[in-house]
């Protein structure tokens, strides 16, 4: 009983910690930056790389949706997810970090189109999440810390094996390791373990340090089963650098 407790405090405390992050005084800092403010593509083409990645952050941070639901994804990198999960066609996509559910919908919408596969999303907290993202048959929520529902995920998956997992939770190092370690038994050779946000320190100045991309090295260090597929970041800007890991 203590346990549980104590294990669910410590999913709030990372929770508010994410918080506390997104409204991070760099991001907002930066969308009143007065050189930025009139930015028009074409006329400044000579904008350094770094500065392009800080606008894209503070335009997801700020106002990025789908379906009309807050939803804190770098669009390039869902495009490759579209990519990834037509060619995959997974049974089952585990999603870590739900939010209001605006990325639930958006994958869900996905395997309408491929007529295939449902979604398992996980998170501390759902009282934010939008109506039509519970309501959808596809979408199946399962709600507290994620390593701590682990045994519920794997049963709720059953006999199904090919499984596709996006983690988007807290992106605090230990947690994300620890997710990496506790999740990636489910992955079957040939299928994708992503993790989201990488990016931080490794792109943007803001987020948890060390944060994923520290936790990926780290996981990859003592597991060889899996590689880091750097040909899913050609488009070439990714929020998840490293983060696309292929069990071989
Ligand atoms: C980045 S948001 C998810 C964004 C969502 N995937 C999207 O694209 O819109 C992170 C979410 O992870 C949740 N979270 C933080 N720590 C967690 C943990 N240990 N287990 C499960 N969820 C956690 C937070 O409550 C928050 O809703």
């Amino acid at each position: 009983m203590m346990k549980m407790l104590k294990n669910k405090l410590l999913g709030y405390v990372a929770a508010l910690r994410y918080y506390r992050i997104v409204i991070d005084k760099q991001i907002r800092k930066y969308i009143r930056e007065k050189r930025f403010a009139n930015y028009v593509m074409e006329e400044r083409l000579d904008t350094r790389l770094a500065d392009v990645l800080e606008l894209m952050q503070a335009r997801i941070m700020s106002r990025s949706t789908y379906h009309g639901i807050k939803t804190l994804k770098s669009p390039i990198d869902f495009w490759v997810y579209q990519e990834i999960i037509f060619e995959k066609r997974p049974e089952v996509i585990v999603e870590i970090g739900t939010y209001q559910g605006g990325s639930t919908l958006a994958l869900a919408h996905l395997l309408d189109q491929l007529g295939h596969g449902r979604v398992i999303s996980i998170d501390v907290r759902h009282d934010l999440v939008a109506e039509i993202a519970r309501r959808h048959p596809r979408i199946t929520l399962i709600t507290g810390d994620a390593c701590e529902v682990y045994p519920l995920v794997k049963q709720s998956i059953g006999n199904e094996k090919n499984v596709l997992i996006i983690e988007d939770s807290a992106h605090l190092f230990d947690i994300t390791l620890n997710i990496l370690r506790t999740y990636s038994p489910l992955i079957p050779p040939g299928g994708y373990f992503i993790v989201e946000d990488s990016i931080c320190h490794h792109g943007i100045k803001s987020g948890p340090n060390p944060g994923p991309y520290e936790a990926i090295e780290e996981f990859l260090a003592g597991n060889h089963d899996f590689v880091s597929d750097r040909s899913q970041e050609s488009f070439p800007i990714t929020w998840s650098p490293k983060g696309y890991l292929l069990r071989k």
